[in-house]
């Protein structure tokens, strides 16, 4: 059996849409930030599209809160007139693709006297309505049927009165007639404008046409479109298989063997149905119902069919400094314009791209006459890196990207094709630092807030910093050891020793391991900024301290004292303290020795501060050095004469000199230190 698949002619845009898309196309390869108000045509598949092209659709209510950047784009059916003022007294920029038939509607209405009844048939609900509406110079009914006027018109407007009626662009030709004559015929004075839209009054007398010639009838459109639902409802009314979908996906197995039985079936379109959808219902149903084709046919079907937004992956054809050409698969071939590849500068696209590599890239025009298809690869790879940006809200994922821009409140960071703004306090650098020296860094940063309406990042380098020094902290701990070596820079000097940091952390040197005799403050021993070496005595993990060791065998100034010094060696020292019982003189850093108080001079001495004074300098010999205790005699008396022999001194009294010697020490050094474990803290976290 031949088969028969016929398209109507009048299937497809209607001339306000198809206007309206273009408006908006334009608008999106000018890169404007687009609003729309409203869906621009009722169908899904098209709405897609533009959305990850980066339209956000809104609705009345966010028009107060838009931002003044913003581009709004009003649709085919219209806005109200207050919407117009609103978006005018804010200073809001907008495209005003109103369809002229309805624009033609709005003037209708406001030309009329003030006081002036308005009726307006068609769907009080409908965006086109609430837009008639507001140009109304006085009170307004809409009737949604002929019925409906003919019941309640009577009582809601006085015959008489002044009064005008209008048809939505879209209401049924069939139901406006009748609606004339009854009207005309109860106010005279009426003014009757026929604003049905002419291209949907061929389109709804087609449809009939050809519902009442073919088996089963096909409407494809979105199921909210008011006009394909009127075709849907006018084949039902002649045909007994009619079918309303959306696109192809939407044909069930049993609506399809359904119509597979047809002779004959006929596809129509709302107007607002994009070309390829119904093609796409076209080549299933032709599948199924086995239908003769041409060979041309055959040929244009092994094609695929492609839509203005939709994704493709394309094989690349050749390549010239100022564009790619793309195989696509389709009749149209692909051209990927140099500004429509990358957001970055200098790309040399013979050294990118290659003839025969597959590229992904999206359809931005068809040009039919011509046979291509204008594409971008740059729109892609920004919606797929602000997805990415989105994702890494949740998972917090470190992102890198280069310091661009330098604004008044912080920096733009360029991630990829897509940016993200950085405020001032969450750049990393001190209060009131100067922001240029980030510029032209590459720069770590933890995304923590995105705008899905306005496509906008916020990031964090400051959090970012953090938690990749936190990470390196961890990783630090894990592989440290007491004993390991380091060389160590002195951040800050306390009281009780000095912090040094080694890595991505801080360790602490207690003031008792900064020298080996009496107790210096750290500040004699060391300077902030000192390079040092430094090892490990201790590490708690879990408290994040590190105890570190200063004083080493090589630098105990008692081995270096016994490598250089004997018994009966003259040496000069320098008197560092006085006491009862003698003076200390300093011989090396860190090794005192004792003068007693018998071998300051010739003659017996009681108080040695009447002979010395800290920090005289005086030649002593060494009379003895005690390896045990680490203590030293000195000797003014033997220095001066090389015959003196020091006697020995009594037992107990050497007792007693000893142990005041030793409370003496005592008192001069450990009274007011802390303890090292209760000081020793690594000051790591930043
Ligand atoms: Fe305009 Fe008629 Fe289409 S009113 S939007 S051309 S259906």
């Amino acid at each position: 059996m031949k088969r028969e698949i016929t398209v109507a002619a009048h299937a497809s845009f209607c001339f306000g849409v198809k206007r309206a898309v273009e408006m908006l196309e334009n608008a999106l390869e000018r890169g404007e930030k687009i609003f729309c108000l409203g869906e621009p045509i009722h169908n899904p598949t098209f709405i897609r599209s533009i959305r990850e092209r980066g339209v956000r659709i809104i609705s009345d209510k966010d028009l107060e809160s838009l931002p003044r950047d913003a581009l709004v784009f009003i649709r085919a059916h219209g806005i109200p007139r207050e919407q117009t003022a609103l978006l005018d007294a804010k200073g809001i920029k907008y495209i005003d693709a109103t369809c002229p038939y309805v624009k033609r509607i709005h003037d209708a209405v406001a030309s009329a006297n003030d006081g002036t009844y308005t009726v307006i048939l068609g769907d009080r609900k409908h965006p086109e309505v609430s837009g008639i509406m507001s140009h109304s110079r006085g009170p307004v009914f809409v009737y949604g049927s002929f019925e409906e006027a003919e019941s309640r018109v009577a009582e809601d407007i006085p015959v008489g009165s002044p009064v005008i009626a209008v048809a939505q662009t879209t209401f049924a030709t069939a139901e406006w007639k009748k609606f004339c004559e009854f009207f005309k015929k109860v106010y005279t004075n009426a003014k009757i404008f026929d604003t049905i839209c002419r291209v949907t009054e061929e389109r709804q007398a087609e449809i009939l046409e050809l519902a009442e010639k073919n088996d089963g009838v096909i409407v494809v459109g979105g199921k909210n479109s008011s006009n394909t639902q009127k075709l849907y409802a006018l084949a039902s009314s002649v045909c007994p298989l009619v079918l309303h979908i959306e696109d192809a996906q939407h044909i069930t197995k049993q609506e399809i063997e359904a119509f597979s039985k047809c002779e004959k079936i006929v596809i129509a379109a709302g107007a607002s149905t994009p070309p390829g959808i119904i093609q796409e219902v076209k080549k299933l149903m032709a599948e199924n119902m086995k239908e003769e084709f041409s060979f041309e046919e055959l040929l244009d079907q092994s094609f695929k069919t492609l839509n203005t937004g939709e994704r493709v992956t394309g094989v690349i054809l050749a390549v010239n400094p100022a564009e790619i050409k793309v195989d696509l698969g389709t009749k149209h071939t692909g051209i990927l314009p140099y500004d429509e590849i990358t957001t970055e500068s200098g790309v040399v696209l013979e050294d990118e791209f290659h003839v025969g590599d597959t590229i992904d890239v999206i359809c931005t025009k068809f040009n039919d006459v011509e046979g291509t298809v204008m594409l971008s690869k740059k729109r892609l790879d920004v919606s797929k890196h602000l997805a990415e940006l989105q994702s890494a809200v949740e998972s917090g994922e470190t992102l890198y990207g280069t310091v661009k821009e330098i604004t008044r409140g912080g920096v733009v960071v360029q991630v990829k094709t897509a940016t993200v703004f950085v405020p001032a306090s969450q750049c990393g650098l001190p209060k009131d630092a100067d922001l240029s020296e980030l510029k032209g860094k590459k720069v770590p940063l933890k995304i923590i807030e995105y705008n899905e309406q306005r496509r906008r990042a916020v990031g964090s380098i400051r959090n970012a910093l953090r938690s990749q020094h936190k990470k390196e902290v961890e990783e630090f701990y894990a592989t440290l050891e007491p004993g390991q070596k380091f060389k160590g820079t002195v951040r800050s000097l306390t009281n009780f020793g000095a912090f040094v940091n080694i890595g991505p952390v801080d360790g602490m040197v207690h003031i008792t391991e900064l020298s080996w005799g009496r107790l210096k403050p750290p500040s004699e021993v060391l300077s902030v900024g000192q390079i040092v070496d430094v090892y490990v005595k201790s590490v708690d993990p879990e408290k994040k301290r590190i105890s570190l060791g200063y004083k080493t065998e090589e630098n105990n100034p008692w081995n270096i004292f016994l490598a250089k010094y004997k018994e009966g060696d003259i040496i000069p020292v320098t008197v560092v303290s006085l006491m009862p019982f003698g003076a200390f003189a300093e011989i090396i850093p860190g090794v005192d020795g004792l003068i007693h108080n018998s071998q300051i001079s010739d003659k017996p001495v009681s108080n040695p501060a009447s002979v010395l004074k800290a920090g005289d300098k005086v030649d002593v010999k060494i009379i003895a050095i005690d390896r045990d205790k680490n203590r030293i005699s000195l000797s003014i008396r033997a220095a001066l004469d090389p015959d003196y022999v020091a006697p020995e001194p009594p037992k107990a009294k050497e007792k007693a000199e000893e142990s005041a010697e030793e409370n003496a020490i005592d008192d001069k050094t450990e009274s007011e230190v802390p303890a090292e474990e209760e000081t020793v803290s690594t000051g790591a976290e930043e």
